[in-house]
């Protein structure tokens, strides 16, 4: 590939240490390459390791848990290893990020504005006048109308999507190379949804940056993503170019999630298709492939061996045993 990553991520394993001294791989061993401009997304049902990557990538984890392996490659610098002092000045700067619930990323008791205000005066010497004048014009860009006067509400007063616009302003106000959004869109309404996804691509035009855009909706992932990486149980399970993926998905999870996707279009064919079970416990993985209990095509060698994750073809890599005959 001629293209450059900005963020290259190797064998990245994030870990909760237990009480009887286990340690329980919660991101485990994960690989992900994030190329310049371009949106990756980061998919997998509710409590796969989505967040906790997110969190692992911005540095953000609460004790106990710890990066245990790994790098994380941006500029030269390994992320995973960065003194904090020099994270700090990363973070909300070159990278930034988007969380699920606007509400817990926001100060209930300071002025949206002041707050996205306090964001470039931390991190550059420009007067509170510039500051303030910036933190409007970046409300008008996001789609806020009336910005000056949405720069003195708190956050309370205000609805959901413009909670989550002043989230996306104050993640874009410095201009970061590289946007973590994790469920930016979860907590809205499908037509607040739509509106948010065009102008997270909007800003991106304008702006050049990275996203890893980390989504349970496989129909997030066709709007907006350029590449797709598949996550079941703290690992990557299938990678590969969005349209690749959506032509010929090949993991059993993967094709899963696909019949999953609600057809808004169209008819609806019955009822709306789920995958069996559950994802398993990260403390208690099967002995094989973890998707095996779940999984149609499940055999002895699934139960009993882990597979890899292979590539077959043109950088699309799925890790599971089943020889697919197109
Ligand atoms: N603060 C925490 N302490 C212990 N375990 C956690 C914590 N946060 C998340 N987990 C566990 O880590 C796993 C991955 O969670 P998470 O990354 O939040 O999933 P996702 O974002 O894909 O829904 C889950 O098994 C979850 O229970
Ligand atoms: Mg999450």
């Amino acid at each position: 590939m001629s293209e450059e990553n900005l963020i290259t991520v190797s064998g990245l394993r994030t870990v909760l240490p237990s009480k009887e001294g286990r340690e329980v791989s919660l991101v485990d061993g994960i690989d992900l390459t994030i190329p310049g401009g371009k949106t990756v997304g980061l998919v997998g049902e509710s409590g796969c390791g989505k967040s906790m990557t997110a969190r692992s990538l911005m540095r953000l984890l609460d004790a106990p848990i710890y990066i245990k392996e790994g790098t994380i490659q941006f500029h030269g610098q390994n992320l995973a290893s960065l003194p904090e002092k020099e994270m700090r000045s990363i973070r909300g700067h070159q990278i930034s990020m988007i969380f699920q619930e606007p509400m817990t990323a926001l100060n209930p008791s300071i002025t949206v504005g002041k707050q996205v205000r306090e964001a470039i005066l931390l991190h550059e010497k420009v007067t509170r006048r510039e500051a303030k004048e910036r933190v409007i014009q970046m409300f008008r860009n996001v789609g806020i109308p009336e910005p000056e006067l949405r720069y003195r509400s708190y956050p309370h007063q205000l609805s959901g999507g413009l909670r989550q616009r002043i989230c996306i302003a104050m993640a874009m106000i410095l201009e970061p190379e590289f946007l973590i959004a994790d469920e930016p869109t979860t907590a809205l309404d499908v037509t607040v949804e739509a509106q948010i996804l065009a102008l997270m691509k909007q800003l991106q035009g304008s702006h050049k940056m990275s996203i890893l855009m980390i989504t349970h909706n496989l129909g997030v992932v066709a709007d907006i993503c350029d590449e797709v990486n598949v996550m079941y149980a703290g690992q990557i399970v299938e990678h590969a170019d969005k349209a690749e993926l959506f032509h010929h998905p090949l993991h059993p999870y993967t094709l899963g999630l696909m019949k999953a996707i609600p057809r808004v279009r169209g008819k609806m064919e019955g009822e709306l298709y789920t995958i069996r079970g559950t994802v398993p416990s990260m403390a208690q993985m099967p002995a094989g492939c973890r998707f095996c209990d779940r999984c149609p095509y499940a055999t002895e060698q699934c139960r009993r061996e882990r597979p890899g994750l292979r590539d077959v073809g043109g950088g699309h890599l799925v890790r599971c045993f089943r020889e697919v005959i197109e």
